[in-house]
């Protein structure tokens, strides 16, 4: 195996921790992620396996830290995206494997799951992992033990899975990606992170939280939001969610003259919200519509915030088509053929072959 090491394991730190993740750094301020707070806490000291289900960047894997946290387990959090790796390698990481049990392994190497004996393993994007993986998974989960590649021996182990997707995994049962027996096994403890637009008293706690982390970082005199900015901050509807707030704030950091940050040092592309009128639970589709419909009669406008919304969404999902299908609530199909008309892949391929059983979104980019 010749890759670069995938995981670095700290007491707390996955292969994806951000910076600016620290045990302290937890925000919920919003009533609606108060009583997520709770709702965590509550689950933490059980045994019981969490699928975390949310949009892109609403702090899936953050949440599942928290939980870790809060369990006392003492192992280790370990984070892996079972979406970013083949599946050869996936399973060798996952089970570990004996040395000889494949062109080269030289070594015998512990598995993940060994890895995070006595603590949480956090596998993200559960949805991508391909079916005859999520059969051995299951046969894990049961049996509380794992067998490496290239040996017959069990090793048990003690591991919390946290599982997170931003699909929706009963349709991926329905449609035979996903083994309903593994679902059903998952899901016993089902945690719904709600997007940032749904809960807008956190945007400004947020704001601040990443203003401190960025200002200091990049030392500057702590920064302030200007009030200007706290409006806009206020009626933008953030496709990538708490990611693309951190995003938002740690350019207006780079950019920001004087001590507080001005409406134009904030990047936002999607189009903003005017929540006077709009319900603070209308999914982001109806927010859209409404802000369309008050501007009835001209087709541009629609055609700008919806060409402007998948642009963000696409970007905020690094170009990554079957999630950037999934925050839209369109077929990948729809996505293409949008994608096509703003020029950003070859119309001829618009149309996309039909999604094959698993591993789908692993070779989405282009
Ligand atoms: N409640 C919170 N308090 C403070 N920071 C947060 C909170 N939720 C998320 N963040 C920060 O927002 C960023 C995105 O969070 P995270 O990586 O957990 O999201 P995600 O849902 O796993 O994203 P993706 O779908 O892209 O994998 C991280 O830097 C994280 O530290
Ligand atoms: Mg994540």
């Amino acid at each position: 195996m010749q890759q670069a090491p995938l995981l670095t394991l700290t007491p707390t730190g996955g292969r994806n921790a951000s910076p600016s993740i620290r045990a302290t750094a937890f925000v919920f301020e919003d009533p609606r992620s108060r009583l997520l707070r709770r709702e965590l806490e509550q689950l933490a000291p059980s045994e019981a396996s969490v699928v975390i289900i949310g949009e892109t960047g609403t702090g899936k894997e953050l949440v599942a830290r928290y939980v870790h946290e809060q369990s006392k387990r003492v192992g280790p959090f370990i984070a892996v995206n079972c979406g970013a790796l083949t599946e050869t390698l996936v399973e060798a990481e996952l089970f570990g494997y004996e040395k000889g049990a494949f062109t080269g392994a030289i070594q015998s190497q512990l598995g993940w799951f060994e890895s995070a004996n006595g603590g949480t393993l956090f596998l993200d994007e559960i949805g991508d992992l391909p079916l005859h993986l999520q059969v051995k998974l299951l046969r894990v989960l049961q049996e509380r033990e794992v067998v490496r590649l290239g040996s017959r021996r069990s090793i048990p182990v003690n591991v919390r899975v946290i599982a997170a997707t931003n699909v929706d995994l009963d349709a991926a049962v329905a449609a035979g990606r996903f083994r309903e027996d593994l679902f059903f096994r998952l899901n016993v403890a089902p945690v719904h992170l709600p997007a940032l637009r749904e809960r807008p008293g956190d945007i400004l706690p947020l704001a601040n939280h990443f203003l401190g982390t960025y200002s200091q970082r990049l030392e500057r005199a702590k920064l302030k939001l200007s009030p200007a900015a706290e409006r806009q901050l206020l009626q933008y509807v953030f496709p990538g969610n708490i990611r693309e707030l951190e995003n938002i704030v740690h350019y207006a950091v780079l950019v920001a003259r004087g001590d507080a940050i001005a409406p134009e040092d904030l990047r936002l592309t999607a189009p903003r919200l005017d929540r006077s009128g709009a319900s603070e639970d209308a999914t982001l589709e109806e927010q859209v519509r409404a802000l369309t419909a008050r501007h009835s009669g001209t087709a541009s406008l629609f055609e700008r915030v919806t060409d402007s919304l998948v642009l963000s969404v696409f970007e905020a999902n690094d170009r990554n088509q079957v999630r950037t299908a999934a925050v839209l609530g369109v077929s990948r199909n729809t996505l293409r053929t949008h994608l096509a008309r703003l020029g950003l892949i070859d119309s001829r391929r618009a149309a996309a072959p039909k999604a094959s059983v698993a591993g789908t979104a692993v070779a989405t980019n282009s």
